[in-house]
């Protein structure tokens, strides 16, 4: 393709460096696409015979048909997607596949067929994480009423509901949706005729590829267009974003299924057993989920690395956008599906779930705003009183619950005879009612928003 200033060939290690094709071939229908708009609108502007733009059109179309039911093939003399199909071209119509490329150059081919790629995995995942909410949302309903423990530096803090620890998920992935639409949002102008970097000199038209391909405008300045690979990162960071909440949330169901915890049981299909300890069931697919987020993240910060030192415009460093880009939306895809398996089969076990709630003093926060709201004591001194109400509790190897009016006008002056609160973890869980609490009525509000959101 570049062979003319050339007198002799590439080395086998520089071919092997160099080339892209056997992972950038995962862009051919989209580079096919981008061709199909150049040349519509190369022929329309007069710039290629109509006939040849025809010509050129039809032949794409067969590489389509054909790479659509054998796949594409590996040559890496053909060094990337953009070469193999325009050999396959010539190969198909002779010479005149050679007007194709009139006023472009790979580098603003490579943007625009890049661009389409991400836009279409930036719609995948919407659509994924979409249906993960809802299984969320399914479970979140089915366990409004039972209680588990909420923790605070994995010790006991305060009773909630089952449906409440759900839909935080819920709320994580909500951001990750809005993350990903602004990704696309700002992704959605077309590089497209750009050319190498400072643009060209025919009369093309530059809105007529960029509407062709669904893009919203063309870019505006051709250098920043053909070194610009912030979409890129914008689509990693936000994979990234969402890897770390399903990968808190395979921590969570790891240690739930832990048998010290015992709240949880992971569905058979989502675990593995052990080649030596016949009674194991471990959560592979969940450990697996929080190991995949480190690739991830990984990629996130490859593809940084990359491009924090380059000079305008382009150079062959980019190259290197692609194959973190792909894992990445394989691992993702992967882990979002899996995880939406696990929290369709995982069942819970109310019992264990209870007597965890119900220990370490979980409603002592109840007894401190009940001093406050019915004693009119400080809130501190009330913090200070429920820390001795603790404490005498645990000497004596008893709950909250169990203390005597006696024993409460012993820890303070103030406390005579009084009759001491709901404690238990319904009247903890029931009472917060402040919005966004989890009060069991809450709860089901933020379910209707929730089942309102994934219907629109
Ligand atoms: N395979 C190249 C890439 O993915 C295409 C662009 C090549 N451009 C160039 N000036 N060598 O980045």
């Amino acid at each position: 393709m570049w062979g003319g200033r050339f007198s002799g060939g590439p080395s086998a290690v520089m071919q092997e460096i160099n080339a892209s094709i056997p992972f950038d071939k995962r862009l051919w229908r989209q580079d096919i696409a981008g061709s199909i708009a150049h040349v519509t609108m190369l022929g329309k502007q007069g710039i290629v015979e109509q006939s040849d733009a025809d010509k050129i059109k039809a032949g794409l179309e067969q590489i389509f048909a054909e790479y659509e039911t054998n796949g594409v093939p590996v040559n890496l003399e053909q060094e990337d997607i953009h070469m193999t199909i325009e050999a396959r071209l010539t190969e198909i119509i002779g010479p005149v596949a050679g007007r194709l490329h009139t006023a472009r150059s790979r580098n603003d081919q490579v943007a625009t067929a890049f661009k389409l790629w991400v836009r279409d995995s930036l719609d995948e995942v919407i659509g994924a994480v979409r249906t993960l909410q809802g299984a969320l949302v399914t479970r979140a309903e089915q366990h409004v009423d039972i209680i588990l423990p909420g923790f605070t530096h994995l010790q006991v803090a305060q009773p909630v509901s089952l449906g409440h620890h759900l839909m935080a998920y819920f709320e994580m992935l909500q951001r990750d949706i809005s993350r990903l639409e602004d990704a696309r949002q700002r992704l959605n102008h077309c590089p497209l005729g750009s050319a190498a970097l400072a643009g060209t000199g025919f009369a093309l038209d530059r809105a007529a590829t960029s509407d062709a391909l669904g893009f919203d405008r063309p870019t505006d300045n051709s250098m920043d267009s053909v070194s610009d690979r912030d979409f890129a990162l914008d689509y990693l960071y936000a994979a990234s974003q969402i890897a770390i909440h399903l990968s808190r949330l395979a921590e969570e169901l790891i240690i739930w299924s832990s048998q010290p915890f015992g709240f949880t049981n992971m569905s058979d299909k989502w675990s593995t057993g052990s080649s030596i300890m016949p009674q194991k069931r471990n959560p592979d697919a969940a450990e697996l989920v929080r190991g995949h987020c480190g690739r991830i993240i990984g990629n996130f910060n490859a593809l940084m690395i990359a491009m924090k030192g380059l000079p305008l415009a382009y150079s062959k460093d980019m190259q290197n956008d692609k194959p973190p880009v792909f894992e990445t939306h394989d691992l993702l895809g992967l882990c979002i599906v899996a995880m939406t398996g696990m929290i369709e089969t995982v069942t819970f076990n109310e019992d264990a779930m209870r007597k965890a709630a119900a220990s370490g003093f979980s409603t002592a926060t109840d007894l401190a705003d009940w001093l406050v709201r019915d004693l009119n004591i400080p809130f501190r001194e009330a913090h200070h009183i429920t820390g001795a109400a603790v404490k005498l509790c645990e000497e004596r190897g008893v709950m909250l619950a169990d203390l005597t009016p006696q024993d409460m006008a012993n820890i303070d002056d103030r406390l005579q005879n009084v009759t001491l609160p709901d404690l238990s973890i319904n009247g903890s869980v029931n009472s917060r009612i402040s919005h966004g609490g989890t009060a069991p009525t809450m709860v089901k509000q933020a379910i209707e928003n929730a089942k309102r959101i994934l219907s629109t």
